[in-house]
């Protein structure tokens, strides 16, 4: 058993888990947040996604320990004082998600994208870099649009597509 400790959504934890355990299990199963999903196991679907240290990555694709040390936010952390988030409120308003089961690993996604373009975000770019996330109920384009309207609110970059 190894010992692992983070700071997640602002606040300190640790757990103890097997080498082997993967990051993703790790938030989900010992630290109870299972807003963070699991669609494959295999860094394909991207529904895992969260941010360490400032950063998108598939929560499947790194052990526990190895993320031992570093600061993670998960979907949970990103609504602050009641309020979503914008790019959370961007799905929302514009039915950026069906079932939901792609949704927090597109809004990680997504979140860190606009933070990283500054502003400077077009639909290629956001069709290029969620080509990482799979949406089974296949409504991209609602989602292309919920992000390109969140980097315009953040950032008064260009309009949602029509
Ligand atoms: Fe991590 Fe699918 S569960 S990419
Ligand atoms: Fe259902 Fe994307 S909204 S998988």
């Amino acid at each position: 058993m190894a010992k692992v400790t983070l700071t997640v959504n602002g606040r300190s934890v640790s757990g103890e888990c097997e080498d082997r355990t993967l990051l993703v299990h790790f938030i989900r199963e010992k630290l109870g947040l299972t807003g963070t999903h699991i669609g494959c196991d295999t860094t394909q679907c991207g529904s895992c996604v969260i941010h360490m240290d400032g950063k998108s990555i598939k929560s499947c694709s790194i052990l526990a320990v190895q993320a031992s040390g570093s600061t993670i936010t998960t979907i949970e952390g990103l609504a602050s004082n009641g309020e979503l988030h914008p790019v959370q409120a961007a799905f929302k308003e514009h039915h950026g998600l069906q079932c939901g089961f792609c949704t927090p690993g597109m809004v990680m996604t997504a979140v860190d994208m606009i933070g990283r373009h500054g502003g400077n975000l077009d639909e290629a770019t956001v069709r290029h870099e969620l080509e990482g996330n799979i949406c089974r109920c296949t409504g991209y384009h609602n989602i292309v649009k919920a992000v390109l309207s969140a980097n315009a609110e953040m950032h008064g970059g260009r309009q949602a597509a029509e």
